[in-house]
C-alpha cells in the first residue's frame, strides 16, 4: 500500500492551515513537516509553534522531519505539538539506538533518516528499534531539488535487507519525487512518498496525490 506523504515546505506560508486542510481534502495520508534549523541544513523553517498551530486543521498524522544537529532537546515539543512519528538524522546522533528508543517510549512512531551518502549498515543494529526509515533521494535543506538517480539502488538494498529478516518496514523517499519517477522508486521498494513541490506546483493536488499513489 502506498502512502502520500505531501511536504508542507512547498505550501504558502501564509495561509498554512488552508494549505493543511487542502491537502487533507486532496486524499493525502499523512502531513510532512520538514524542521530545518540553519545547522544541520543551512535553511530555517517550522518550530513545534507552527506545529501545533496547524494541528487543529487536520486529523491526519503528521510526519515531523528533524533535519537538527540536536533532535533530542526538541523531542518533547514536537510531540506536546501533535507530532505522530518523528523522523531523525542518524548523522547528528552519538546515541541513535537511544534516541529511537526515547521516541518510542513517548509514544510516537520513531524513523531514521539517511543522506545520500550515508551508507545503509547505520541501521544494523537499530532496526528493531524503529518503524520507518526515510532515504533521503536529494541532499536535504531545499524543496524543488532533483532525484538523484543512484538512490533507486539504496532502496532496494534496504527492502532486500527488511525482507531478508521478515520486517515490514516502511521506507519513506524524500526529494525531487515527481509524477514521473514515482514509479521506479516504488518498484525499487518505497512504500511511503514524499513529495513537495510537484503537489504543490500542480493545478489539481488532489489528482497528483491519486497519479502518485497508483504510481502508473
Ligand atoms: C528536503 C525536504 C523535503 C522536500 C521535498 O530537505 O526534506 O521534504 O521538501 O520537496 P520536493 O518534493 O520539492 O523535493
Ligand atoms: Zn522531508
Amino acid at each position: 500500500m502506498i502512502k502520500i506523504a505531501p511536504s508542507i515546505l512547498s505550501a504558502d506560508f501564509s495561509r498554512l492551515g488552508e494549505e493543511v486542510e487542502m491537502l487533507d481534502r486532496a486524499g493525502a495520508d499523512m502531513i510532512h513537516i520538514d524542521v530545518m534549523d540553519g545547522h544541520y541544513v543551512p535553511n530555517l523553517t517550522i518550530g513545534p509553534l507552527v506545529v501545533k498551530s496547524i494541528r487543529k486543521y487536520t486529523d491526519l498524522p503528521f510526519d515531523v522531519h528533524l533535519m537538527m544537529d540536536n533532535p533530542m532537546e526538541y523531542l518533547d515539543d514536537f510531540i506536546a505539538a501533535g507530532a505522530d512519528s518523528i523522523t531523525v538524522h542518524a548523522e547528528v546522533l552519538h546515541h541513535l539506538q537511544g534516541c529511537l528508543a526515547a521516541i518510542r517510549k513517548k509514544g510516537v512512531r520513531a524513523a531514521v533518516a539517511l543522506n545520500p551518502s550515508t551508507p545503509l549498515n547505520v541501521l544494523d543494529y537499530v532496526l528493531d528499534d524503529l518503524d520507518m526509515v526515510l532515504l533521503m533521494t536529494v541532499n536535504p535543506g531545499f524543496g524543488g531539488q532533483a532525484f538523484i538517480p543512484q538512490m533507486l539502488n539504496k532502496i532496494r538494498d534496504l527492502r532486500k535487507t527488511a525482507d531478508g529478516i521478515g520486517k515490514q518496514l516502511d521506507i519513506q523517499v524524500d526529494g525531487g519525487i515527481n509524477p514521473d519517477n514515482v514509479k521506479a522508486v516504488v518498484e525499487a521498494g518505497a512504500n511511503v512518498i514524499v513529495s513537495g513541490s510537484s503537489i504543490f506546483g500542480s493545478s489539481d493536488p488532489a489528482m497528483a496525490i491519486r497519479h502518485m499513489r497508483a504510481c502508473p
